[in-house]
């Protein structure tokens, strides 16, 4: 059974793309009395019209989740047109510290896939408190951000979207690295079908369209949700994709002690490597950027110096 914490906006649309794909049971769970509940009744019918023949229900009690393998949490409060994904630190750190401390008590084994902004501080705070090993406890943003610049890539260039790769580090947030000498499109190098500067006018646009998303519409899901559901099958399928999320480094990229955005491989045992990009002085910089940035976040709320 899978557990998702957290039924708003995009707890239930990962909800509603993980009965598409038909992929295991579905528990869904959040304080407001009625709304996970009936999430569940709904993605029922959902299911039922898809003859996926999994079990989705709503509950208010944490204790439900017992028996998961898997915990994806969603919870908390999303940005508001002008604010800055750090903007919901202290607010989301209370209510990510608290559902930690019930997933450590109800789901000793699972893995934890955490969703909520600041993503990396907020997997970090989660993986302090639940005290699981590092490779159980990480975070999606990269994958989301590798989609947003995918979708500009191959708008710039007039190509399907399947004909391109792309990476993405660094953190979730203003200063993520979407990565041009590492993408490429039908196995050619991007920067050998594009000029420097327009490859950085894509990354300057990935940097900043989650903003432009969330002043139109008010907030993002769709995308998010299908980047959770790529990400929970290479778990649950053990397909080893490399995907790159938000993990623990110890030493790798030249950062101790901080979860931030690499590719790694994703596997059965959630990361089970991290893989070391060559970066040259530049990324690099923009990189530790990045980790400076979480590295205070962190200090606001205590838990780095
Ligand atoms: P939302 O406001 O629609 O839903 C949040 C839900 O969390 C609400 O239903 C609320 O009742 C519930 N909740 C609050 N405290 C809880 C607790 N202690 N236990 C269980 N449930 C609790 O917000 P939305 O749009 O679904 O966003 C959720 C989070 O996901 C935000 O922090 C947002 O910034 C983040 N997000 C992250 C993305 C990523 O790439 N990592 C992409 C999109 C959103």
């Amino acid at each position: 059974m899978i557990t998702i914490i957290g039924s708003g906006r995009v707890g239930s649309t990962i909800a509603s793309q993980l009965v598409a794909e038909s992929v295991d049971d579905l528990l869904l769970v959040d304080i407001i009395d009625g709304l996970p509940q009936g999430e569940g009744l709904d993605l029922t019918h959902m299911a039922a019209h898809y003859g996926s023949d999994v079990e989705v229900t709503g509950s208010n009690d944490y204790r439900d989740m017992t028996g998961s393998n898997l915990v994806i949490v969603p919870a908390g409060l999303a940005r508001k047109p002008g604010m800055t994904r750090l903007d919901l630190l202290q607010k989301n750190t209370e209510i990510i510290t608290k559902i930690s401390e019930k997933i450590k008590e109800y789901a000793q084994k699972a893995i934890v896939m955490m969703i909520t902004n600041p993503l990396d501080a907020m997997t970090y705070v989660a993986l302090k408190t639940t005290g699981f090993p590092n490779n159980r406890v990480f975070g999606m943003g990269g994958m989301l951000d590798l989609a947003r610049f995918t979708s500009l890539i191959a708008g710039s260039l007039g190509v399907s979207y399947e004909s391109v790769q792309s990476m993405v580090i660094g953190q979730h947030g203003e200063a993520m690295l979407p990565l041009p000498r590492f993408s490429s499109v039908g196995g050619i190098p991007l920067l050998d079908m594009i000029g420097e500067g327009e490859a950085n006018e894509l990354v300057e646009k990935t940097r900043k369209v989650a903003a432009q998303v969330i002043e139109m519409k008010g907030a993002t899901f769709y995308a998010p949700a299908k980047s959770v559901a790529d990400m929970v099958q290479s778990i649950v399928r053990d397909k080893k994709t490399v995907i790159p999320v938000s993990a623990y480094l110890n030493g790798e990229y030249g950062v101790r002690d901080l979860c931030i955005g690499v590719p790694v491989v994703l596997g059965n045992n959630g990361v089970e490597r991290v893989i070391e990009l060559k970066l040259n002085e530049q990324e690099q910089t923009q990189f530790m950027k990045g980790a400076t940035a979480l590295k205070s976040a962190l200090g606001q709320i205590g838990l780095h110096k």
